[in-house]
């Protein structure tokens, strides 16, 4: 299929708080970069993206500050849009789910479906304040936690020892508007049955994407997809929202996950009046960029509106990130454990390439990352400065003192091997950056883009101009060899600032103005070529394009984070919206046949001590009655070795060997991991016989 136009989406964020490098990293960042490359490709391409103003979040926001929900969104739309814009996140329009025509549009969209018989009515019995006469959200009910007895629970989490709760399991539960007892009263909604859409999802998802979408998203679609859909409210009892566009929905709006991925097409509208080319035509590649808490919004349940809707594209890829840590810990709004994109924007101002570059470097593309502060020091002085950097450096002052500040003549007749190589490089890498980003793998391209920058650094070291220069006078064909190393430089730096323009846009702006060119240059056609910097040209003095992390910035910063953390027990803020229901944490289900592979049996642990050089291991002696085994098990900063020998555990008997620190462990025990993150010995209470099977 080949497309003539790009449609790109990123996440709407909740207007409820400012934006963290999180979200960055996770979604706007490698929505950002691909379309600068689309961009640069002179593709036909729209970048869309707005606030999520909608949502239990925003009103519970809005009563904490004593203030409107209106004003609430205001507030933090203006925020989070500055902070995408002094990033560089170069959205086409920035808009918001508060906006005339986003109601307009969500609206006709509810109304389509309904004349179309797509919805299906409920009742069912929701808690109501009688004092206030509204219905409550989950969230709205607090009450005594069951579990740690905190008297600030809500009805849906008990926020201080992490239990995910029901408004039924709180101890005196009351209305947090009015303190009243709330009461069951029934209500009626309208239901989307996303079990009509199985089939459907199915046939697109499983024999459509399977190869083509990331193993995490696929895999969590999947898991949805085999534990079978329910038909999901499409409304609720609010009165903060898009009103329900029905006679006698009164106090009803549209739930907020129906109406903000409807918001990229009224955010679409507001861009152009071409609009519907872009979301009706078939040659049109739609691409969610979202984090993976999204996944199920955007896999499943919109492209089943979408699709029920009839005349819409459907996405062709969501390529969905995991999370980024904070220095070794879970970003966490509440507790304030974030590095908020306003702040660095203030303690680094015009350095947003650096945090871009640290972000892609060490997106977390396949698996949750972390991300510190000295880290981001060590990425910075010796990857961006060190070898991007310098190279840029040294090859703008070298032309300096050797070649007259001019583009010096390449001599065609004394070009030898390592041109050529280099040569070779600088077309190869154009190709290798391209099908990574094309293909989502946006840490890849910069890795490559890295590369052909050392390549560069090691072309200058071996071809040493500088020395060349020392012995000039007696061998007067030096000066060919300085020309050739330099220019070819040059020319490598010109590719360079092409291929890192979608990454580090504002350090490629920053290297045409040194080269003196025209951003038309940074176009993707002229990726490649060697004939970028004409012959004699004057080029600038060069600046230095990174600065170094001192020490001092480090410790500042993780002082900053460490200050900033609540440490109070309760949390303060609500925590998000709605995350995509749990079922996405099972694993798929398997087959008894699956299961009976597995052999299980009980062993007796005779002899346990730490492996040297490997404070989490420690190697185990086993007894499982017909033999003895040495296996090597991850458990050592659980508990001392002396204190375990005697007790039985579960060993999978028929696990493959495995040399871990040069031993080779043979099996595995079975531990279970408690809520807290401590191992205990799920074992047998009653003594077993070694070698006794478990089934
Ligand atoms: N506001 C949601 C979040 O931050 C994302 C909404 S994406 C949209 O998780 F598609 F619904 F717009
Ligand atoms: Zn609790």
């Amino acid at each position: 299929m080949s497309f003539n136009r790009y449609l790109i989406t990123a996440a709407l964020p909740y207007a409820n708080g400012p934006v963290h490098i999180g979200h960055l990293a996770g979604c706007y960042l490698p929505a950002d970069i691909y379309v600068r490359y689309q961009r640069a490709q002179k593709r036909d391409v729209k970048f869309v993206c707005g606030s999520d103003e909608h949502g239990v979040p925003i009103t519970i926001r809005a009563m904490k500050e004593g203030i409107t929900p209106q004003q609430v969104v205001d507030k933090y739309h203006a925020i989070i849009k500055e902070s995408f814009e002094q990033m560089g996140i170069s959205f086409d329009i920035y808009s918001r789910t508060s906006n005339k025509i986003h109601h307009e549009t969500s609206q006709a969209f509810f109304t389509k479906l309904f004349n179309d018989g797509a919805f299906e009515v409920h009742e069912s019995e929701q808690y109501f304040d009688e004092e206030k006469q509204m219905f409550l959200a989950d969230r709205y009910i607090v009450g005594t936690c069951p579990v740690c007895s905190n008297d600030n629970a809500y009805g849906d989490q008990c926020e201080k020892c992490g239990s995910t709760l029901s408004p039924e399991q709180l101890i005196n539960p009351h209305s947090a508007l009015s303190n009243a007892i709330p009461v069951k009263k029934k209500t009626q909604h309208w239901y989307f049955p996303l079990n009509k859409y199985e089939d459907f999802l199915k046939e697109w998802i499983v024999e459509g994407k399977k190869n083509e979408w990331k193993s995490n998203v696929y895999g969590q679609c999947k898991s949805w997809l085999d534990s079978g859909l329910q038909p999901r409210a499409m409304t609720r009892d609010s009165n903060w929202g898009v009103p329900v566009p029905l006679p006698n929905a009164e106090g009803k709006v549209l739930y907020v996950w129906f109406d903000a991925p409807i918001g990229y097409i009224s955010a679409t509208k507001e861009l152009t009046p071409m609009w519907s080319d872009y979301w009706q035509k078939e040659d049109t590649k739609l691409v969610h960029f979202i984090g993976k808490d999204n996944i199920v919004f955007h896999c499943i349940i919109f492209p089943a509106m979408l699709k029920a809707h009839g005349s819409y594209v459907l996405p062709e890829n969501v390529p969905a990130n995991e999370f980024l840590n904070i220095e070794g810990d879970k970003v966490s709004t509440s507790r304030n454990w974030a590095v908020w994109v306003h702040e660095y924007i203030k303690d680094f101002p015009e350095q947003q390439d650096l945090l871009r570059y640290v972000l892609c470097a060490n997106a977390p593309e396949t698996k949750d990352n972390d991300f510190t502060w000295k880290d981001f020091q060590t990425r910075v002085n010796s990857e961006l400065s060190g070898n991007f950097g310098n190279f840029v450096n040294r090859a703008f002052v070298m032309m300096h003192k050797l070649c007259n500040g001019r583009v010096p003549v390449f001599h065609n007749d004394i070009i030898n091997d390592i041109d050529k190589a280099l040569i070779t490089d600088i077309a190869n890498a154009k190709t290798l950056v391209e099908s990574a980003i094309e293909n989502y793998k946006f840490r890849d391209a910069l890795s490559e883009i890295m590369a052909l920058s050392a390549k560069g650094n090691k072309y200058l070291q071996v071809n040493e101009p500088w020395n060349l220069v020392k012995t000039l006078a007696d061998t007067p064909d030096n000066q060919k060899r300085i020309d050739n190393s330099i220019h070819l430089s040059l020319q490598l730096c010109a590719n360079l600032a092409i291929l890192i323009n979608p990454i580090l846009p504002f350090t490629a702006k920053k290297m045409c103005s040194m080269m003196k060119v025209v951003e038309r240059m940074l176009d993707w056609e002229n990726a490649g070529r060697v004939d970028l910097l004409k012959v004699n040209y004057p080029l600038r003095t060069p600046e230095i394009l990174f600065p170094k992390i001192e020490d001092t910035q480090v410790a500042a910063q993780v002082e900053k984070l460490n200050a900033n953390l609540v440490k109070s027990k309760v949390e303060t803020t609500p925590a998000k919206q709605e995350e995509a229901p749990k079922a996405v944490e099972k694993k798929a289900e398997i087959q008894y046949d699956d299961f009976a592979k597995i052999e299980l049996r009980v062993g007796t642990i005779l002899h346990a001590e730490k492996v040297q050089k490997a404070d989490k291991l420690l190697k185990l002696e086993i007894d499982l009655g017909y033999e003895k085994r040495t296996i090597v098990s991850g458990i050592a900063l659980h508990f001392n070795p002396e204190d375990i020998i005697g007790k039985q555990v579960t060993v999978v008997a028929n696990l493959a060997p495995r040399k871990m620190r040069g031993i080779e462990s043979n099996g595995m025990i079975l531990m279970a991991e408690n809520k807290d993150g401590k191992l205990i010995f799920a074992s047998p209470i009653e003594k077993a016989d070694e070698g006794a099977e478990v089934k």
